[in-house]
Order: structure tokens, then C-alpha cells, then sequence
């Protein structure tokens, strides 16, 4: 006697490839825009970039890739062969949040947390540092702010042998040290930016010897570092077009994963911080939608960095001190100052140009949170699902709670798909100021993004 499967409790909980299933190309988005993207412009002289500009930062595979017109780009052998570390990475059904919502919604996500630094970012971490050392590169500078990159990258440079030096902002370095510590242990050189090592830091400690960092400063400082030493490259984790290209291996996968479970997707969901997971996530599936397909494509922010809903579309600077290039976005202001809420990985000013196309053409749409109903929804998935998600991936599951509790209102079935970023197992403190009930909201003012914005130059 054959028995319903539900009957005997065996829904397939997690869909799983083989290794021989990894993608073995990346999918670039470029060549199937609506539009092509307004070109990255020279800081000082507003003209249009040349790879010869980007030379003393990127090998010179990423700067082919960052204006590529190919649909697909082999990923080398190496580079697959790290990645069968931990892909391809599980989608998993969320059954038991379902059940807690009384949702008639199916809930998914694909699993990015599984990787050894717990995200998304080793997905082009491992690309970036593979083509760094296939050039002769000895060392990589990079900066982070809480942590995610830097170990990131800090494991993909140990695995390929290549030394790598950290800028890290010290107020992270200081209240945040076990993200360090995983750093140090990858074999990495980490400093609190920032730093008396380079002249961008020495100027800002001659002004402030108290001065606890920024982002913007610390990319100063990488940069600085990289083109000052002839066997030193940067390298950036979101942001850039070859970085989200990296990204693809999540978006590719999830497909072959959703045609295993017969499904097709009608939502899908990830949070935006420089845009790369969410564009790694959903832009296979662009490709369908700008093809007629209907797929609701939803990236979601904090309300304190409000760049996608509240920024306008035109040219910024990529950094607070005007030496990275100018590219077209939807932007806060490169002065913007992130206030103190507990996704350190979403915020930054502005987002990738490429996502911020999409949501401009409203193909993508976006949406933005306080951080109180984010740590309840994350609460309830920890609850449920076990994982206790990254602050910036309960952005997310926010939206996907929202989306199924819509259902259960309509009695609609949907499919909803959530870009599960990483875990949250640094991110403890937040955690417990939330449950102590110590969480400020916190949206960022007007007046500010206006003050900030008046500062932009005027561009096309
Ligand atoms: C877990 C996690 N999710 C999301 C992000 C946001 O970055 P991106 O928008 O580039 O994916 C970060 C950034 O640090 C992160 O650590």
C-alpha cells in the first residue's frame, strides 16, 4: 500500500544537489539589460573609466569581467574546486514557519550560512583571490566593517596562499573582536582603521586621535596600501559588477533546485546592502522576468539606511573621501554617516549600479524596515527553523513573513523564495539587546539625505 507522503511525515525538507551540479559558468547580466549601464567615471576627472585607471587595484581578469558583454563566464577549475567545500548549498523548505504562520504560502530558502565563514561572501571572495594570485599578486588589502568580508576574504587568501591585510573600523575592532579573531586565525593581518600606517589615516588621527572609523575611511586605507606596494591589489565584496557576477552561483543553483521541487517561483526576496547576494540570488531569474515571466522581485533594506526607497537614481562617489569612482545609483550621499543599527552589512550609501538599473526601471522593487519587526521576524525563524539568521538576512525574512501572512488573508498559494545571507552567530549582542528590549528604531531623517545629497555633483 502506497501512502501519501504528507500522511507519513516526508516531505522533502531540503533539496540537495550533487557536486557535479555546481554551475560551472556565471551567469553575467549585462548583455540582457533593458538598457545598458551608464559607464563608472574618473573621481577627479569625471570622464569615463579605462581599465587602465583600475589597473593598480584589480587584476586584470576583474576588470574584463567588471565591463564584460558575455553571457557566460567560465569559473576555473579552481575556484570549483573551493567552492565543493560547501556547495552547492542546501534550499530548504520552511515547513515549521509555515506552520506558525497558518500560511497556505510555500516558504523557501537557499542556505548560504553553510559556507566555512558563515555567508554569501566567500562566493566571490575565492573568485576574486584565485585570478589575484593566477597574476602574480603576493597580498590582498581589503577593508570591513563588522567582520564579514574581512573573513571572507581572509579564508579565501589562506586557501590560496596569498597574505592579507584588513582594515577593519575600530569601533568593530574594539566591541567586536571574535570576527578579528576568526580573521587572525585564517592567517590575515588585521588593523584598526583608522591606522598610522597610511596617509589617509594619519591625516584623520591628526584631526581626531579618538576617532573610532569608518567604512569610507577604511577603504581610503586599503586602497591607499594596495597602490602603494607593487605586489598588493584591493578588492571590494559588493558593489561591483564582477562581484555580483560571482554571485550568480547562488541564483543558478536555486533553479536547478525550484525545478527539482517542481515549483516556480512567484516572490523572491533578499536584503540589499551593496546589492551583491540579492543580485547573485535573483538575476537568473531577471533574465525570465524580462522575458514575460511573472516573478515578484523584492530587495529589502533598514529604514535607517533607506538607499533604494528614499535615495535619488544619479552619479555618487563610491566613498566618503572622493577618490573612488563615480558611478550611477541610487544614493544616500557619499557624506552620509550610517547610524548604529545592528546590520553592519547594509549600510552603506549607495548599491550596486547594476540592481539599482533594475529597481529604476521597476523590475525589482524595494522596501525598508526598522530593526525591531526585523529581530521579531528573525526571532520566529530561529524558533522555528532552528538558524538564527545574520541581522542583515532577517531584512528578508521580515518581507517573507509579510508575504505569507498576505496569503493567509487571500487564501493565495504562493511560492516565496528567501535569499537566507548568513547566520547570525557573531551577531549575538544584537540579539540580546533585542530581547532585552533595548532596540531603538530609527529612520533616517530628511533633512539629512537632502544636506548630504546637496554635495553630489551635478552629472548627467
Ligand atoms: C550576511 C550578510 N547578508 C547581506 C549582506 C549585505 O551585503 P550584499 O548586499 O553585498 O550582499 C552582508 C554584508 O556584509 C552580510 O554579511
Amino acid at each position: 500500500m502506497t501512502r501519501d507522503k504528507k500522511e507519513v511525515g516526508m516531505e522533502q525538507s531540503k533539496i540537495i544537489l550533487s557536486e557535479k551540479e555546481i554551475p560551472q559558468a556565471w551567469y553575467n547580466i549585462q548583455p540582457d539589460l533593458p538598457e545598458p549601464l551608464a559607464p563608472a567615471l574618473h573621481p577627479k576627472t569625471f570622464k569615463p573609466l579605462g581599465p587602465q585607471d583600475l589597473a593598480p587595484l584589480f587584476p586584470m581578469e576583474l576588470i574584463k569581467q567588471e565591463v564584460s558583454q558575455e553571457r557566460w563566464i567560465d569559473i576555473p577549475d579552481e575556484v570549483l574546486d573551493v567552492y565543493k567545500l560547501w556547495r552547492p548549498t542546501p534550499l530548504h523548505r520552511a515547513y515549521r514557519l509555515e506552520k506558525a504562520l497558518g500560511t497556505p504560502a510555500r516558504i523557501y530558502y537557499k542556505n548560504e550560512s553553510v559556507s566555512p565563514p558563515g555567508s554569501h561572501k566567500p562566493n566571490t571572495a575565492v573568485a576574486q583571490t584565485y585570478y589575484n594570485k593566477k597574476e602574480g599578486v603576493k597580498r590582498i588589502a581589503t577593508e570591513t566593517g563588522a567582520g564579514q568580508w574581512g573573513s571572507a576574504l581572509s579564508f579565501a587568501c589562506n586557501l590560496f596562499g596569498l597574505k592579507c591585510t584588513v582594515y577593519m573600523v575600530k569601533v568593530s575592532y574594539q566591541q567586536k573582536p571574535y570576527r578579528r579573531v576568526l580573521m587572525e586565525t585564517w592567517g590575515s593581518e588585521v588593523h584598526p582603521s583608522p591606522t598610522n600606517s597610511t596617509n589617509a589615516g594619519r591625516s584623520i588621527l591628526e584631526k581626531d586621535p579618538e576617532c573610532t572609523g569608518s567604512l569610507g575611511i577604511a577603504i581610503s586605507e586599503a586602497v591607499e596600501d594596495a597602490v602603494t606596494h607593487d605586489d598588493t591589489k584591493y578588492s571590494l565584496g559588493s558593489v561591483l559588477n564582477h562581484v555580483l557576477l560571482h554571485q550568480t552561483v547562488v541564483g543558478l543553483e536555486l533553479k536547478k533546485q525550484l525545478k527539482l521541487a517542481e515549483e516556480k517561483p512567484d516572490i523572491l526576496i533578499g536584503c540589499v546592502g551593496g546589492g551583491s547576494n540579492f543580485a547573485g540570488f535573483c538575476f537568473p531569474f531577471v533574465k525570465d522576468k524580462l522575458q514575460g515571466k511573472k516573478i515578484q522581485i523584492i530587495a529589502c533594506e533598514p529604514e535607517a539606511c533607506p538607499t533604494l526607497t528614499r535615495g535619488p537614481y544619479r552619479y555618487d562617489f563610491g566613498d566618503t573621501a572622493c577618490t573612488a569612482p563615480l558611478v550611477k545609483m541610487f544614493t544616500l550621499g557619499h557624506s552620509f554617516v550610517p547610524p548604529p543599527i545592528h546590520s553592519g552589512g547594509l549600510r552603506y550609501h549607495g548599491d550596486a549600479p547594476l540592481m539599482c538599473l533594475l529597481v529604476n526601471k521597476g523590475i525589482i522593487e524595494a522596501r525598508a524596515y526598522h530593526q525591531n519587526p526585523v529581530f521579531e521576524a528573525a526571532v520566529l525563524f530561529a524558533r522555528t527553523e532552528g538558524i538564527l539568521p545574520a541581522p542583515e538576512t532577517a531584512h528578508c525574512i521580515k518581507a517573507a513573513v509579510d508575504e505569507a501572512k498576505k496569503c493567509k488573508e487571500t487564501g493565495e498559494e504562493k511560492c516565496i523564495v528567501i535569499a537566507f545571507s548568513g547566520h547570525g552567530h557573531f551577531d549575538l549582542a544584537a540579539y540580546d539587546a533585542y530581547l532585552g528590549k533595548k532596540l531603538e528604531d530609527y529612520a533616517y531623517p530628511e533633512e539629512k539625505i537632502k544636506e548630504a545629497l546637496a554635495a553630489i555633483p551635478s552629472i548627467g
